[in-house]
């Protein structure tokens, strides 16, 4: 299948690392044992156990013979496994397509015994959609010092046009590195409906994917001109994500920065995001969702939906956004629900925020719908006990704060609480209120009438 990992790694071998334990102790039997449940496996690999800070020796002769004279296995903290993608025929050029050796690399590291650290060095990756599966047997690390780039020849997404990366089903991951993920996005946006009229409307991949994952971590990583979403965690639990930085042209159609979707327990923090589309949107089945330190802009703002599409049943609680800087962006803190569907939208509390020159500051959106004819339906998403505190910065537009409730279902539960919004001209802005009763707390600028 890949006579070219036979030629570069014409043998393998395992080199183990104890944690106090002195390696005259362990029978070098020991190491035939654990290498030889990969022994199986259709192509050689490479393990290198040692975690030397990153240190990785190329020679492997030298190494082989570390093993046998069991020097520098003594180490302070955990075994690890490293892998490294280059080991598996990466060529990191830019030009090949590493989508195998990536493959493989996951494999392997994914059925680790021991923590397993899969290393994606300082070079350019190509990759074609990919999926890396768990459960795994350890912790996996992901460490992209690198760049991950995708595929610019469309067809390779031909199979499958919604995903690129996706991690689907681990546990205990941490995804790191400071790298890039470039989604190289540009084809797909030209041919978007939404940039060019003739063509029809389709999916494009989202760039970076989490689904079904438990405890997880991504962080410190550059993520940049998705063909769609930039990073969505679907169906995940307990979930930390900081210091990221998204980045797409305010032209590029649908690139959403972060999408929360079906997830609880989720953490944002420290991350710019400068998008075409939200910079994070959160809908459907989420809870426990907390987003600390966001800049925002270009962009369409924080979104909690859209909710309750096609008649659908929808239900989100528990979302607190604390300390954001939004600037030039059409929206600041959104809510937004079709109508027609049902559910509900409660415990919500947008603080701390920073406004600058944004379309719509605070707004709540019950009459949403972007396809022609939108009749008036009966019912809809409850909006209930959301809280604005501390808000203050400049509008773009008149309408600073615009509560456009549902009829049937008015909003519930709405306190401002320090709300101090302006025009950019330094002119008073307007407050518009429909079926809503807001609770104003201190100062509140604009008021509803
Ligand atoms: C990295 O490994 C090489 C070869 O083993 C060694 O000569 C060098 O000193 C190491 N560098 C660091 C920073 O540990
Ligand atoms: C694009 O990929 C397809 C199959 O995925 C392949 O047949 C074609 O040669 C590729 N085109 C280019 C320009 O690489
Ligand atoms: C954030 O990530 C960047 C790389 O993307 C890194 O250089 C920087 O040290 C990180 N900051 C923190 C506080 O971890
Ligand atoms: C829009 O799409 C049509 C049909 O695919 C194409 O002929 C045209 O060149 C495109 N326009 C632009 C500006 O890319
Ligand atoms: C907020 O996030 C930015 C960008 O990641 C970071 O530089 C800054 O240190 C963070 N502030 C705090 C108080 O953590
Ligand atoms: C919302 O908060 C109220 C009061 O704190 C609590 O009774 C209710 O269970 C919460 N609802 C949800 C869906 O979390
Ligand atoms: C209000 O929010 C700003 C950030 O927008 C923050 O600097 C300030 O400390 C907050 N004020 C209070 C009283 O919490
Ligand atoms: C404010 O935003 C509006 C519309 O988004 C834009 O036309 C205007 O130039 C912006 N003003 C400043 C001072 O950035």
């Amino acid at each position: 299948m890949a006579p070219q990992e036979i030629d570069l790694i014409p043998f393998f071998f395992i080199i183990l690392s104890f944690v106090s334990c002195s390696l005259q102790d362990i029978p070098l039997n020991k190491y035939v044992e654990e290498a030889s449940q990969f022994g199986s496996q259709a192509y050689p690999s490479y393990f290198d156990m040692i975690d030397d800070g990153g240190n990785f020796s190329k020679d492997l002769i030298k190494q082989s013979s570390d093993v046998l004279s069991l020097k520098s296995f003594d180490k302070v903290g955990g075994t690890s496994a490293s892998v490294n993608v280059n080991d598996f025929g990466a060529e990191g050029d830019g030009e090949t397509d590493d989508t195998e050796a990536f493959e493989k690399a996951w494999k392997v590291a994914c059925s680790s015994n021991d923590e397993a650290v899969l290393v994606v060095p300082e070079k350019i990756y190509r990759l074609k959609p990919i999926q890396f599966s768990g459960p795994c047997k350890s912790e996996v690390t992901v460490q992209i010092l690198g760049t991950l780039k995708a595929s610019e020849n469309l067809s390779d997404f031909s199979q499958d046009g919604r995903h690129w990366l996706v991690f689907d089903t681990v546990r205990n991951l941490l995804v790191e590195g400071g790298g890039v993920i470039n989604g190289n996005g540009e084809q797909w946006w030209q041919n978007s409906c939404k940039i060019n009229k003739s063509k029809p409307c389709k999916d494009a991949p989202t760039a970076l994917i989490f689904q079904k994952c438990k405890n997880l971590r991504v962080n410190n990583l550059n993520i940049q001109d998705a063909q769609q979403i930039h990073v969505s965690f679907q169906k995940c639990m307990k979930v930390q994500a900081s210091n990221l930085s998204i980045i797409a042209p305010e032209k590029s159609p649908n690139t959403d920065g972060i999408h929360v979707t079906d997830t609880q327990n989720i953490l944002i923090t420290n991350s710019v995001i400068a998008t075409g589309d939200d910079c994070l949107s959160i809908v459907n089945g989420c809870g426990k969702v907390q987003a600390t330190n966001i800049t925002c802009g270009p962009g369409h703002g924080i979104s909690i939906g859209s909710l309750g599409s096609g008649h659908s049943k929808a239900y989100v609680s528990e979302i607190t956004v604390n300390g954001a800087i939004l600037s030039g962006t059409t929206n600041g803190v959104r809510i937004k629900t079709w109508q027609g569907g049902s559910g509900s939208a409660s415990n919500i509390t947008f603080e701390n925020i920073e406004m600058h020159n944004v379309s719509n500051p605070i707004i709540i959106d019950q009459n949403y719908c972007d396809r022609k004819p939108c009749k008036e339906q009966r019912s809809a998403v409850q909006v209930e006990n959301v809280v604005y505190k501390n808000i203050s910065g400049t509008s773009a537009s008149d309408v600073a704060i615009k509560f456009d409730c549902s009829k049937s279902f008015p909003c519930k539960g709405i306190v401002l609480q320090g709300i101090n919004l302006q025009r950019e001209e330094g002119k008073a802005a307007k407050a518009l209120c429909n079926h809503v009763n807001v609770n104003s707390i201190g100062d509140v600028s604009p008021l509803c009438p």
